[in-house]
């Protein structure tokens, strides 16, 4: 049986994506229609019945976000679509945007419906040039068809959806820092409390959800939160899209139903990553994106699920799961990684900046010591760890943002994952 699935992504590969009358002939913008005509209220009670958690990373239940904002009086109120993608290894949404943009802007409509906002933003990654015109065409489109503009399907409601570019920072990712990037000022995060719900886009009332959130909004008002969920985990409905890439056959991006395929299928089925060339082995997988945490061979038959995987000790995270094989040493790749969070730290904060910092310098003496002081390996593990320990802690506890907060979780789970690596016991 197949362990793939394409509720969310059935229609990718028409001719042309764009045109909102094929869209229309497979069922499009049906839902805008059925949530036009309902109570607002009812439509956030499906997606909450749905337990749709948030596909951008933090995992959060777009039920209650959706509820806490409609609960809020102010006005007017902001729909923001996080399409910054800025996270190594992950390259989902970019494939919604391509092939399903018209279900995209079909979620945000819906939800500017809901919330009778005032305009949607889509914040794009800087590199996705050439998507960011394409969304334009896709809007134009459905503007022309009397989906967005004035009086909107015949609502009586106006409402528009604009494209903003992001300019190439991991941190404007963040959903506080990408509103202060679309305001036009330096995309660093905000301090929280006040939520973005109450104190969003402009100081105003405002929803922030990933790309792939919004593309389950339509197929959750056709089919019902019922079926979503059922569709998926019983704490987590519908499918969810992985990217796989790094060292196995097949890179690419799949869906999948939350629940009922194992780390192992990601990584081996046929229909998936398709195993490894050569005869070469799993060494590791580094799975939810950089701030992820790092597996191993004995954690395969763990279910993808966010609680399954929770449990485990990994993520789900942004949908990333990185293969490599034995090839790798682990700690240069910690190293690379780290590399990375030195450069995207943002410096507003001390225990990021320069804890990832100190933990780069560590990292570097540690690639030299395994490369050309073997012997001197477990000396220098010992001594050095409870300096990493005490740095990553403080990382994780008096870091501003997420990206601190998580800078270190790949080191701390590969460094108990292979501990021999790092003692120089045996590699
Ligand atoms: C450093 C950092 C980078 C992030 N990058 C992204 C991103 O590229 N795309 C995204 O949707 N969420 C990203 N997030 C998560 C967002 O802050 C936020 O949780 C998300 O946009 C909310 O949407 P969701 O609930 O639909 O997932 C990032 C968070 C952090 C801390
Ligand atoms: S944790 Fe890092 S990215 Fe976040 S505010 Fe502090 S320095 Fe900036």
């Amino acid at each position: 049986m197949s362990k793939l699935t394409n509720m969310l992504t059935k229609g990718v590969n028409i001719y042309n994506p764009r045109n909102v009358l094929f869209y229309e002939e497979a069922g499009g913008f049906t839902a805008l229609k059925k949530a036009a005509a309902a109570n607002p209220q009812d439509i956030i009670a499906e997606i909450k019945k749905a337990k749709l958690l948030g596909r951008g990373g933090a995992a959060y239940p777009a039920g209650s976000k959706w509820d806490h904002l409609f609960h809020i009086s102010e006005t007017p109120k902001y729909i923001v679509c996080n399409a910054d993608e800025g996270e190594p290894g992950t390259f989902k949404d970019r494939l919604i945007m391509e092939d399903l943009p018209l279900k995209l802007l079909e979620g945000i409509i819906i939800a500017g419906v809901v919330f009778r906002a005032k305009a949607g933003y889509i914040y794009v990654r800087g590199e996705y040039r050439k998507l960011q015109k394409r969304l334009l065409a896709a809007i134009r489109n459905v503007h022309d068809a009397g989906y967005l503009g004035e009086n909107i399907a015949g609502t009586g409601f106006d409402f528009d959806i604009h494209v903003i570019s992001g300019a190439g920072a991991y941190v404007c990712g963040e959903n506080s820092a990408l509103l202060n990037s679309t305001e036009g000022k330096v995309g660093r995060p905000r301090i929280k409390p006040p939520h973005l719900a109450e104190v969003g886009l402009f100081l105003n009332p405002t929803l922030v959800n990933n790309v792939e959130t919004f593309a389950n909004i339509p197929l959750i008002v056709n089919m019902g939160g019922d079926a979503f969920l059922q569709a998926g985990h019983p704490d987590s409905g519908g499918s969810k899209l992985v990217c796989i890439s790094g060292h196995c056959r097949n890179r690419g991006v799949y869906e999948i139903p939350l629940g009922s395929v194992t780390l192992r299928d990601i990584i081996y089925d046929p229909e998936l990553g398709g195993g490894f060339t050569g005869g070469r082995k799993l060494k590791f997988f580094h799975i939810g994106g950089q701030s992820g945490a790092i597996g191993g061979p004995g954690q395969l038959d763990t279910v993808y699920s966010y609680t399954d995987l929770k449990k485990a000790g990994l993520s789900v995270g942004s949908g990333a799961v990185v293969v490599y094989d034995e090839s790798v040493s682990v700690i240069e790749y910690l190293k690379s990684v780290t590399e990375f969070f030195v450069s995207e730290s943002c410096g507003k904060c001390v225990p990021c900046r320069e804890g990832n910092r100190q933990l780069l310098k560590i990292m570097r003496e540690f690639s030299d010591v395994a490369a050309n002081h073997k012997d001197r390996l477990p000396a220098y593990a010992q001594s050095v760890k409870p300096v990493m320990q005490r740095l990553i802690q403080t990382m994780t506890d008096a870091s501003f943002c997420g990206l601190g907060q998580t800078a270190a979780a790949a080191l701390n789970s590969a460094a108990k994952l292979f501990a021999d690596e790092f003692e120089g016991v045996s590699r």
